[in-house]
């Protein structure tokens, strides 16, 4: 079968990694039709808007897409680009697999969580003024509805029972946030009732933060709000060694875009510096979702025999395992080949 993907390589080191995801997508002998536009800082330089409407009408023609990561100017500038996507979309289940990577030793070998964050409503409901002559005071409106934390409930149950997992955790603030966080807690053990067979429960942000680091082999399924999934994603991707290794997937009923965790990393950008597994494996989250779950297990497999074999792996693996670095297209290519072998084998 040959699919249509809408493909955006994004700002700073996004084309360096997202070159490597197409290739190994290419590899693994599934036919795309990649459909190449622009998004972020570059088609704001280049068009004028940092999301071209021809950008909006391959994504809605496609249905899926695979985006490198885009520049949000801090501060002041255009809006996020992602979260406009998010909200155009209808994205509403962000997921982030969190795995350890045998070979890659680091502090935690065992992590094996699936984070879902809240994508569309929260703090990054874009509301936000400033009142007063000097702007003495600012305030962001954190938007929470009923049916979204109903179906992202749903979502995170019915994830956990497709993929075998035994129970889901609930991350709020309900304590302070008693409206808000409040509605989100009161959802989710409604929806749970149709799922004897998961354990639901829940826990304090701040008290997850803690146990993520003293105890993350403990987690399965975690579902939590946009701001709050925001920032212990990148904290579960510290656990197992670098977001470097950490994919993403946003998916709404209709539409999904992949991508890597990570940022732009401006500091790496144009260096061939930069770990395009994240970049890889969300190009394998695509295929799952594309229904070539058979490519997408070769390229988590190539994934991690290139770890293990140490030889071309980037700097932020390599000095976890004491091993000199390799380049991006050096990674890429032995990426790419290891994808070879395994679908010849
Ligand atoms: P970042 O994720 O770009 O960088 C955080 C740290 O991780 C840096 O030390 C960086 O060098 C390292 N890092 C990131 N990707 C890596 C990779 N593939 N290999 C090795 N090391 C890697 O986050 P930061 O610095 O907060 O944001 C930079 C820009 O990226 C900002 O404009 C921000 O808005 C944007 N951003 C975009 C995202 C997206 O499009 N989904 C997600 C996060 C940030």
């Amino acid at each position: 079968m040959r699919y249509k993907v809408t493909f955006i390589p994004g700002d700073g080191i996004g084309p360096e990694v997202m070159s490597v995801a197409r290739s190994v997508i290419e590899a693994a002998g599934v036919d795309v039709d990649w459909d190449v536009v622009m998004a972020g800082e570059r088609a704001y330089i280049e068009t004028g808007s940092p999301l071209p409407e021809e950008t909006i009408e391959s994504i809605r023609e496609n249905k899926v897409a695979l985006k490198g990561p885009l520049t949000t100017p801090i501060a002041s500038g255009y809006s996020s680009v992602n979260v406009a996507l998010r909200k155009i979309f209808d994205l509403y289940a962000i997921v982030r697999p969190v795995k350890s990577i045998p070979g890659l030793s680091c502090r935690y070998p065992n992590v094996n969580l699936i984070l879902i964050r809240e994508g569309t409503e929260g703090l990054y409901s874009s509301i936000e003024h400033s009142f007063g002559a000097g702007k003495e005071v600012a305030i962001a409106l954190r938007v929470v509805t009923r049916s979204t934390c109903r179906r992202l409930a749903h979502f995170a149950f019915e994830y956990a029972r497709k993929h075998r997992r035994r129970k889901v955790t609930l991350v709020h603030k309900a304590n302070i946030l008693k409206l808000t966080c409040g509605l989100m807690r009161e959802e989710f053990f409604k929806v749970a009732e149709n799922y004897p067979d998961l354990r639901a429960e829940e826990i304090l942000v701040d008290n997850m933060a803690m146990q993520l680091v003293l105890n993350p082999e403990e987690y399965d399924v975690v579902l939590t709000s946009n701001m709050f999934g925001d920032i212990l994603s990148d904290l579960a991707a510290g656990l197992i060694g670098t977001i470097g290794v950490s994919p993403s997937a946003n998916i709404g009923d209709e539409y999904a875009i992949f991508e890597p965790t990570h940022g732009t990393a401006p500091q790496l950008a144009g260096r061939d510096m930069a770990n395009p597994v994240a970049a890889v494996l969300a190009g394998a989250m695509l295929l799952e979702h594309l229904g070539e779950a058979k490519a997408a297990s070769i390229i988590r497999r190539a994934v991690e025999d290139v770890i293990k074999e140490g030889k071309y792996i980037t700097f932020d693996i390599a000095k976890i395992c004491g091993v000199s670095p390799a380049s991006t297209s050096q990674m890429g290519r032995r990426l790419v080949e290891r994808t070879q072998e395994l679908m010849e084998s």
